[in-house]
């Protein structure tokens, strides 16, 4: 099984705190292919920044192993580790530049002893400027720039070294939205232009379906759920999965508004979620031709999640009641859409 650049195994986790035990981590098996974005999504305190953290051996597991291509992470010593460190870097929410060095001297931390002469620090750091797009920021100090262009800065900072992993704790949190999109642009040029391995762990589900690849979803400690995203975000087992779902869904009706739709009788309230945007469509004018129904469109939502549609509708069935409840099942007998009645007329 354990094919991937970086592997977890049964690895667990626990801190000793004044209150006891805190176990944090439970049984994670991970394997996170090369080249891929994979995310890792949980709420706060599910455990995220300290998986994260195992993997550039910043948390040791208290018992399994964390691998990277064929080192144990968690069995290295301090001289090998700082020598990984190289190899896989990390981003935060809180960007964590310092405040009192330049932009260049920022950037160009992680290579400070490596012998390299001024001039080969000065273009390597110019390069990367100009990589993230900010070629004009050399001489800068970090409290000159917004919360977008530092990260952008820690980004570059990230990549001096050459890395071949990306971790990203978080690293679009503190940005507002349309920021956000910028530097998950730039995560995928990353990715696609160098093939960095990048790991992003995050509560936003946006984050998820903009640019990952594959997902574990993350419940206290433990996976619940894990694999390509267009699987798990079309065909979701778990409950939590299904909430971050929502979260970006406008298929998620409120009561209120099922509320102010008045239903008469015969009609019915019906959510339809599908996976493949090219049968709904046909879908709909069958029902009608077929049962002699209407079916008014209320909501529709559709994403493209990996290059595939994604999405549904909510529609309001109408006409005779024998009708509707024939065309209800016709509906239900699809293999690919997933019918739900939300209101129904008394
Ligand atoms: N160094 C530590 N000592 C004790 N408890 C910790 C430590 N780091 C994290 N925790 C606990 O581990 C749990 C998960 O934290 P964390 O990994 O930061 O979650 P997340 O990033 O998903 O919000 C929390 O209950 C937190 O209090
Ligand atoms: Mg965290």
């Amino acid at each position: 099984m354990a094919t991937g650049v970086i592997n977890f195994k049964k690895v667990n986790k626990s801190f000793d705190t004044d209150e006891g035990v805190n176990h944090v981590l439970k049984d994670i098996d991970l394997s996170i292919p090369k080249g891929k974005i994979f995310g890792v999504i949980g709420y706060s305190g599910a455990g995220k920044s300290t998986l994260i953290r195992c993997i550039n051996g910043l948390e040791k597991p208290t018992d399994g192993t964390v691998t990277f291509n064929d080192q144990i992470v968690n069995q290295l010593d301090h001289k090998s580790l700082l020598n990984l460190r190289g190899k896989i870097s990390m981003i935060f929410q809180q960007f964590n530049l310092m405040p009192g060095r330049t932009i260049a001297e920022n950037i160009s931390l992680p290579i400070k002893y490596q012998g390299f002469s001024k001039e080969e620090v000065s273009s390597k750091v110019r390069k990367l400027l100009d990589l993230v797009g900010l070629p004009d920021k050399y001489s800068a100090y970090p409290s000159s720039l917004s919360g977008g262009q530092k990260q952008r800065i820690a980004i570059a900072r990230a990549l001096i070294n050459d890395p071949e992993v990306l971790l990203c704790d978080e690293a679009t949190s503190a940005l507002d939205p349309e920021t956000t999109d910028s530097i998950l642009t730039l995560l995928k040029q990353l990715n696609k232009d160098y093939g960095i391995t990048i790991i992003i762990v995050t509560h936003e589900m946006h984050v998820i379906e903009s640019i990952c690849d594959d997902i574990a979803v993350l419940d206290k400690g433990s996976i619940v759920e894990q694999g390509n995203v267009y699987a798990v975000f079309s065909d979701p087992k778990e409950e939590l999965t299904k909430k971050f779902i929502n979260t970006t869904s406008n298929l998620k009706i409120s009561q209120e508004l099922v509320d102010t739709i008045n239903l008469r009788p015969g009609q019915k309230l019906i959510r339809l979620s599908y996976r493949d945007g090219e049968t709904v469509t046909p879908l709909i004018s069958d029902i009608s031709r077929q049962f002699n129904v209407n079916a008014n469109i209320i909501i529709g939502d559709i994403k493209l999640i990996q290059k595939q549609l994604l999405g549904g509708l909510i529609i309001v069935l109408d006409g005779d009641k024998a009708a509707v409840d024939s065309a209800e099942q016709y509906l239900q007998q699809q293999k690919d859409v997933e019918v739900e009645v939300i209101n129904h007329a008394r």
